[in-house]
């Protein structure tokens, strides 16, 4: 397996979205043999069982390129100490219908940039509790956990703190090589 093709996206739809930076951010951090595509959840509308065998074009656009990606990158504000909407909706629809999850056996990594010193911690450990029926393989370690997030970025949205940087940088490569090792281990 050559390169190592990842898909990112962000729990946030803030024009100007920590999330969305660290996931540019990323996206100039990543190991060789590796690329970072990014889908944006905003044209993701509401999730409805009635319309879940006939899902909007964002939708199936979603999940193909999910099914398209070797591993998976989550960018994550908390929420009330939770997960937003907006991210366990897009997860809803691309779970769905019944038998038909584009998330299965997907190797994932989760950051996160918030307002208080936790930096998204409290909604991390919930996301990881939905990987577990998703039947994804989440990368354990290295944490990324950026907060106060206006410390870390600067006005202009570029990520500003070396530490972060290659905490990000270093949990890509975990990614990259749990994704290789995964890849290798199926019959
Ligand atoms: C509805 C709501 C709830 C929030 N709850 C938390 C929280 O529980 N913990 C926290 O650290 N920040 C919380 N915040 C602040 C976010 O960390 C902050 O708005 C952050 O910038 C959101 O991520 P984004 O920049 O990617 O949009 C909350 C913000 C909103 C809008």
């Amino acid at each position: 397996m050559s390169n190592v093709k990842i898909l990112g996206f962000a729990g946030s739809l803030r024009q100007k979205s920590y999330n969305r930076a660290a996931l540019r951010a990323a996206q100039q951090l990543l190991p060789q043999e590796a690329s970072l595509e990014l889908f944006d959840l905003a044209p993701i509308p509401p999730f409805s069982e009635d319309e879940e065998k006939t899902p909007p074009a964002a939708v199936t656009e979603f999940k193909r390129q999910i099914r398209q990606a070797d591993a998976i990158l989550i960018a994550t504000p908390e929420y009330n100490y939770s997960i937003p909407g907006v991210l366990k909706n897009a997860i809803d629809w691309a779970s769905r219908p019944y038998g038909d999850s584009a998330w299965s056996g997907k190797p994932v990594a989760i950051l996160g940039a918030s307002a208080g010193k936790l930096g998204t911690a409290r909604a991390q450990y919930h996301l990881r509790q939905v990987f577990v029926f998703l039947d994804m393989h989440p990368l354990n370690k290295p944490e990324v956990m950026i907060g106060p997030a206006a410390d870390a970025f600067g006005a202009d949205g570029e990520l500003k703190d070396e530490k972060t940087r290659e905490m990000i940088r270093k949990q890509l490569a975990a990614l990259v090589q749990w994704t290789r090792c995964l890849k290798q281990g199926l019959p």
